[in-house]
């Protein structure tokens, strides 16, 4: 008997944990999209991406073999490389240029746009 009196004061110690914990864990998750990078419109990026086309394609899938497909590529990825060819870390004739009057805005949302698309959906030996 007292071992069940003390399991339940146990299990309401931990139901309390528990909610003190999710309720800590929700406050937390909520910062982070807010500083890992900002989340970017998908809508605002398909129309600002309307100079991106001609290379890498309306919907990222490029149609000559020396530009990158964008489609399906990593959100965060997206933006890296952005702020690399922006600030001239990385190297690129063609990308510095196109990068370098995009805001920290434009470069989210035209991310997020290409990083809502389908990407490559097989990988086939070549
Ligand atoms: C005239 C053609 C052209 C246009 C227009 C163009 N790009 Fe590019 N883009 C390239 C080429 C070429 C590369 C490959 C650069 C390299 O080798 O580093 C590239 C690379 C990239 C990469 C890196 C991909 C990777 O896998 O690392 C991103 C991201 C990118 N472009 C985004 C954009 C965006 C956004 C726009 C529009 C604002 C744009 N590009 C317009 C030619 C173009």
């Amino acid at each position: 008997m007292p071992y069940i009196l003390q399991g339940k004061r146990i299990t309401r110690k931990l139901n309390k944990m528990n909610k003190i914990q999710f309720t800590l864990t929700v406050a937390l998750l909520s910062f982070i999209p807010a500083t890992a990078f900002s989340a970017g419109n998908i809508t605002a990026g398909q129309n600002k991406s309307a100079v991106c086309h001609a290379c890498h394609g309306a919907t990222g899938k490029s149609a000559q073999p020396i530009y990158p497909n964008l489609g399906g590529q990593q959100q965060s990825y997206l933006i890296r490389s952005l702020n690399g060819f922006r600030d001239g870390s990385r190297q690129n004739a063609i990308m510095n240029g196109f990068a370098a009057n995009l805001s920290d805005a434009d470069i989210a949302d035209i991310s997020a746009w290409y990083a809502s698309q389908q990407g490559l959906t097989e990988i086939t030996d070549k």
